[in-house]
């Protein structure tokens, strides 16, 4: 695909799709990640000299204007972050969208308002991808973390305009090239979260890929239980037992080492700091639930991260919002900071829960990178092609 190298942006009208979709409480943002990460991709167009017209969803106002799903406020936290003005128009197309863009000199940044409040975006109407196409001369997608929607903004204007990927998604793509397209030998990929049947095509997926697969989280209590471990009242999906002997059966055909607990932290109740114990995966009390892998599996995961040189990780490996049931993943997380570091192993770690882990961890920083991306970091895990992936590559 094409990249910010390739385009000569002086003067042109660029329609750059970002992902604005931040997290917000109250009214008030509440991690200005995503924002940051688009700020080189903006400076750069903008010290080009292009003229930024910058497109996103919010939300899912499912083709209505809801007004507590309006990209307005965000137009005030990007010129803080960019320190200049972002000028911002009421509707993403049409006659309001145009008279802002015409208004813009070289270099300005012009938020449009959300493009989900168009019924069409989700159905990526060709209506809509043309009106939008018609306020730039070029599209660039920084917004990786929204390429597996094929909506109007990642997928249809793509075909409309010459496309390129902003240095947002040039730097996803590129971390997940390393992490799974021509990774360095041995990989490891750690999968937690709570269930299986969310992940099924995740864990087959990486039991092709990579040579040592760790399952921790909830979903670790599927497989055990499966293998014939009495799980006391531990969550897990018993109708998914013969799918999780099959996932073992393909990853061992693949030579792929599943690792799988051998000691558990379990408590009667799922609540902060109650009384706990460390058992082994055979000796969950009836009344008890695994809640964090313990300090035996902790060793072993690190032993095979010592020998590894390329880590991948979704999902947590216990409760980790709830502690003590943190400590797992905490550890392993240290570690995995550690070896970055100082090892040289390539980390790379991605999915909503799973950022904010790492960032509880301290660690999101000293990781060779953390996606920005949710679903679409899963789905291109899953080995999908991601439709706004596909339309640059063709662009
Ligand atoms: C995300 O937050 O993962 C992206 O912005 C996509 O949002 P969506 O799941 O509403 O399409």
């Amino acid at each position: 695909f094409r990249t910010l190298d390739d385009l000569d942006a002086k003067g042109k009208r660029v329609l750059l799709r970002a992902d604005l979709n931040v997290p917000v409480r109250d009214g008030a943002i509440t991690d200005r990640t995503r924002i940051e990460r688009l700020v080189p991709t903006i400076k750069e167009l903008s010290e080009k000299g292009a003229k930024v017209v910058v497109l996103s969803h919010f939300d899912r106002p499912k083709g209505k204007r809801v007004s507590e799903m309006s990209l307005r406020p965000l137009a005030e936290a990007l010129s803080s972050i960019l320190g200049k003005p972002v000028a911002f128009a009421d509707d993403c197309i049409g006659p309001e969208a145009e008279a802002a863009v015409a208004k813009l000199q070289d270099g300005d940044v012009l938020l449009l308002e959300n493009t989900r409040y168009h019924a069409g975006e989700e159905k990526n109407d060709p209506a809509l991808s043309a009106a939008m196409a018609k306020l730039g001369d070029a599209y660039v997608n920084d917004a990786f973390s929204a390429a597996h929607r094929a909506h109007s903004s990642t997928e249809g204007v793509a075909r409309l305009l010459p496309a390129y990927a902003g240095r947002l998604m040039q730097a996803e793509l590129e971390a997940l090239e390393a992490a799974l397209g021509t990774p360095s030998r041995p990989v490891v990929a750690i999968v937690g979260g709570a269930k299986v049947s969310t992940k099924l095509d995740l864990l087959g997926n990486l039991s092709r890929k990579v040579d040592v697969l760790v399952i921790g989280g909830a979903m670790a209590n599927t497989f055990l239980a499966a293998q014939g471990h009495d799980m006391g009242r531990s969550l897990q999906e018993a109708e998914m037992h013969p799918t999780a002997l099959r996932i073992l059966d393909e990853a061992k055909a693949a030579n792929c080492e599943i690792v799988l607990p051998r000691d558990l932290v379990v408590a009667a109740e799922f609540k902060a700091h109650p009384a706990t114990r460390t058992v082994t995966v055979d000796a969950v009390p009836s009344d008890m639930m695994a809640l964090d892998v313990g300090p035996e599996t902790v060793g072993l995961i690190e032993n095979r991260l010592r020998q590894a040189s390329t880590l991948v990780w979704n999902g947590p490996l216990g409760a980790f919002e709830t502690p003590p049931f943190d400590a797992a993943t905490v550890a392993v997380a240290q570690s995995v900071a550690g070896l970055t570091q100082s090892a040289g192993l390539k980390s790379i770690g991605g999915g909503g829960d799973t950022v904010a882990a790492l960032r509880h961890a301290g660690v999101a920083e000293r990781m060779t990178y953390v996606s920005s991306a949710g679903g679409a970091f899963l789905e291109w895990l899953e080995g999908k092609t991601l439709p706004g992936v596909a339309a640059l590559q063709q662009g």
